[in-house]
């Protein structure tokens, strides 16, 4: 499942994802583990179009692809879900977000759907739009929806990580090797 699960940025946006299925993933993201189990994060999400249409244009996509500036309509994430940090929960837990993003990414696989971690959005606007409450902060957006490009994993060559897409638009993921990750 870890194998599988790449970050996915083309999807089939008329596919619906259904709201139980977000659900069952946020389900997920409660039950991660979280620093002195302060569980401060919160959970938005959207699978209409009104919303996703507010969200879209705040996400940047893909910074290594150059002349690719994201999905174009019909390909767009026909979901989402925004990892959000409660400030009224006070404490030190700067990292539960990702493990929390991680069990959604594993669920989602398994129920079959693409996702894209973002981290790269504006939050004043992406807030402002939602009518977000001001001591709720966004931290990250999962994209979500039915696959329409494949990914496939790398190794790293002389140092470059960037991912790239091939002529049959394939993304093409390099991950360091263990030997280079692991200490003699
Ligand atoms: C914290 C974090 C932030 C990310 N932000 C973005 C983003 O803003 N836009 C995007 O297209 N991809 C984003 N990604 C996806 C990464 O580019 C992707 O995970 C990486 O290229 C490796 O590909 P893989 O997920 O298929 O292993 C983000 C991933 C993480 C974990």
């Amino acid at each position: 499942m870890v194998k599988k699960t790449r970050s996915v940025r083309r999807f089939y946006e008329s596919t619906p994802v259904l709201e139980q299925d977000i659900i069952d993933l946020i389900d997920l993201a409660r039950l991660a583990p979280s620093g002195r189990n302060l569980q401060s994060l919160k959970y938005f999400y959207s699978n209409t179009k009104t919303l996703n249409d507010k969200i879209f244009p705040t996400l940047s996509w893909a910074g290594y692809l150059e002349n690719w500036s994201g999905p174009e309509e019909g390909e767009r994430p026909a979901a989402y879900i925004l990892v959000l940090k409660d400030n009224k929960i006070k404490g030190n837990d700067t990292i539960d977000h990702g493990f929390a993003a991680q069990n959604i990414l594993l669920g989602a696989n398994e129920k079959g759907w693409g996702t894209c971690v973002l981290k790269s959005f504006d939050e004043v606007e992406l807030s402002k739009t939602l009518n977000i409450p001001g001591h709720l902060e966004i931290l990250l957006a999962i994209a979500l929806g039915k696959p329409a490009e494949n990914a496939k994993l790398e190794k790293v060559e002389n140092g470059d990580i960037k991912y790239w897409r091939d002529e049959k638009g394939v993304m093409r993921v390099p991950k360091r090797s263990l030997n280079e990750i692991i200490l003699d």
